[in-house]
């Protein structure tokens, strides 16, 4: 039996300044709040640390150490090796980079499929390819319980297939997807297996190797660390690339290779950061054992009166909720909430442009993310307020 290290919310909270202004955050899957250490280590990256590559005397080496152990730090919480790690601005422009040099080869007719569960960062960057050169775009569609419709992937995967481009779980409303399956079904079609996991990653471990994705992307302002995106790409795929490169800079490994111009060595060192604070209070593992206590007190509490969108308990789904408070409007709500001490967003597509056609909800709706350094007393907090905007 491993020993399961359970997480201390109290001992998470006293990390966090912005937690201590009595204020419940409830907006994470927008951006969490982070931990004092990260700040602390980007601005002593700015005083100790600012310089490029590759001069002989110390500042320069500490970025070039902030970098290494970025790509370390960033393999191990991906299971890839560390010359696989690449690192942008964020998840989009990283999605509509890699995109354009995977596609550079790619032919009219050839297809790309995407799903309607995704955040449009994984869809518009297939969809402005597609336009380009020609290709085509099939979608595939979720089930009502917005499940993503498998018989639907394999019923748009064909011989022409070269890319499945598709979410670990929806921003919008905490559905996940089975995504070894997923990867299973793309490669037997010879396509390649592109994962967002922006979302999936605050709240579960990610395993690339056991997932047996090609390309996996995630912002790292989702878990606690800086504005920063990170993306894992499989050494043997990128090996038949052609990277827009300025034709200096490094051609291995492949994360560098892939990567353009000078890094941003302060984000880096608060990534650095990041992951320590994440180990040292049990990883992701303790986190996601955390949140579904959360989560199922949300769900058996949920007050009549509150409509909830997408599945209907914790299991298959990390802890954000849609939801509406019937007779109330999301953003009346919403602001109405964060008078009484409660940050929950309230928005119309999410940009998740194929779930919200499928919800079909009219004014907007909430989005209450649950993160770790949540309590349970703010959950019951939340829960009672959300129960008086409704009366
Ligand atoms: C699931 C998902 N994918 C992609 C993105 C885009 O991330 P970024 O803002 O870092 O480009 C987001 C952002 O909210 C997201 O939630």
């Amino acid at each position: 039996m491993p020993d399961l290290v359970s997480l201390d919310v109290t001992d998470v909270r006293r990390r966090f300044s912005a937690l201590d202004r009595g204020f419940a955050f409830f907006d994470g899957a927008g951006g969490t709040q982070t931990p004092d250490v990260v700040g602390d280590a980007i601005a002593r990256s700015t005083r100790e640390a600012s310089a490029n590559f590759g001069a002989p005397y110390a500042t320069s080496h500490r970025a070039g150490a902030t970098f290494e152990q970025a790509e370390a730090g960033a393999a191990a919480f991906l299971g890839c090796a560390p010359g696989e790690v690449t690192f942008g601005l964020n998840m989009t422009s990283l999605n509509f980079a890699l995109s354009r040099t995977a596609g550079r080869t790619w032919a009219p007719g050839d297809e790309l499929v995407v799903t309607a569960l995704d955040h449009d960062a994984n869809v518009a960057p297939w969809l402005e390819l597609a336009h380009d050169l020609g290709l085509v775009v099939r979608v595939v569609p979720i089930n009502p319980d917005t499940t993503l419709d498998l018989d639907g992937l394999r019923g748009v995967l064909s011989d022409r297939t070269r890319v499945v481009a598709f979410t670990a779980a929806t921003n919008a409303v905490g559905t996940k997807t089975p995504i070894r399956e997923i990867s299973d079904l793309a490669h037997a079609a010879g396509a390649l297996s592109w994962l967002d996991a922006t979302h999936f990653a605050a709240h579960e471990r990610i395993d690339v190797a056991a997932l047996d994705v090609d390309v996996a992307l995630c912002s790292t302002y989702k878990f606690c660390g800086p504005h920063l995106g990170l993306a894992y790409v499989r050494e043997a795929v990128a090996a038949g690339w052609r990277p827009y490169k300025s034709r200096p800079s490094a051609s291995t490994p492949t994360g560098r290779m892939l990567s353009t111009g000078t890094p941003p060595f302060e984000a880096l060192a608060g990534l650095n950061a990041t992951f320590g604070y994440l180990e040292e209070i049990g990883g992701l593992e303790a986190i996601e054992r955390y949140e579904r206590g959360l989560a199922e007190q949300f769900v058996a509490t949920l007050p009549d009166g509150v409509t909830a969108y997408g599945l209907p308990g914790v299991e298959g789904r990390v802890p954000t909720f849609m939801v509406n408070v019937d007779g109330v409007p999301a953003a009346t709500a919403s602001r109405q909430l964060a008078e009484r001490g409660y940050g929950v967003w309230s928005g119309d597509t999410w940009y998740s442009l194929g779930l919200y056609q499928s919800l079909g909800y009219e004014d907007g709706s909430l989005r209450v993310a649950l993160s770790h350094y949540n309590t349970a007393d703010e959950v019951t907090g939340l829960v009672a307020a959300l129960a008086e905007l409704g009366s």
